[in-house]
């Protein structure tokens, strides 16, 4: 009952800050660790020029101002989501990024709740990291953000063979490749890096 209450008032405050064009920023931990270490990191460094931003809320709308010195794109298979898109807004599948960007296009590709999230089919995940990987510029960089919870784990990621094509990304701003909230194990999304080789 209360849970049904909250997802009204939510809904009502989503419908009423869209309308007013307002920002509506989800505070949780992982999202402080998207928005204030990762985003930030990317939008500081000039060779990453090229964004792409996979899945559309109303609490990523204000993303585009972030990185509006960059060439900002967003992507969503559901066409409502348009709204909370960048000006550059692609309506379709992260599996079909080919058709929308020549080879080695993109600097850095997020990926943040969409596996497990709708990109659920093996075969749908396993297209959509290596079509990701031919958009990708060598030395560019995907970011998957993930649920480490059985709902929203389709399968292990790990098992993902077209990951396999990349390496392992060290994010030096949190020293890792692969960021989990280890002080509370509640909190299961976990941030994995990736970034495609640069052929010698
Ligand atoms: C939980 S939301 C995540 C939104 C956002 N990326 C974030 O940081 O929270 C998942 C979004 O991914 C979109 N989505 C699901 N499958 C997709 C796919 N194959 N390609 C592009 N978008 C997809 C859904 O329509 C939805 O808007």
């Amino acid at each position: 009952m209360l849970t049904d209450i909250r997802r009204i008032v939510r809904g009502l405050k989503v419908v009423g800050h869209t309308v007013m064009g307002w920002d509506i920023p989800i505070i949780t931990h992982d999202r402080y660790i998207l928005e204030q270490k990762i985003i930030p990191y990317f939008v500081k460094h000039q060779e990453f020029k090229k964004v792409l931003f996979v899945g559309c809320g109303s609490y990523t709308k204000h993303y585009k101002r972030w990185f509006k010195q960059k060439e900002y794109w967003t992507i969503d298979i559901n066409p409502l989501k348009k709204i909370y898109g960048a000006k550059n807004h692609i309506i379709g599948s992260m599996s079909d990024l080919n058709t929308h960007f020549p080879e080695n296009y993109l600097d850095l590709v997020i990926c943040n709740g969409v596996f497990g999230w709708g990109l659920n089919d093996k075969k749908e995940v396993e297209k959509a990291f290596s079509v990701c990987f031919q958009c990708l510029s060598q030395g560019g960089v995907l970011i998957i953000g993930w649920d480490n919870v059985p709902e929203r784990k389709p399968f292990p990621l790990e098992t993902c063979e077209s990951l396999g094509q990349f390496h392992p990304y060290f994010f030096s701003p949190l020293s890792t490749t692969e960021y989990k909230n280890l002080e509370d194990k509640s909190n299961t999304h976990i941030y994995s890096f990736y970034m495609k080789p640069t052929v010698a």
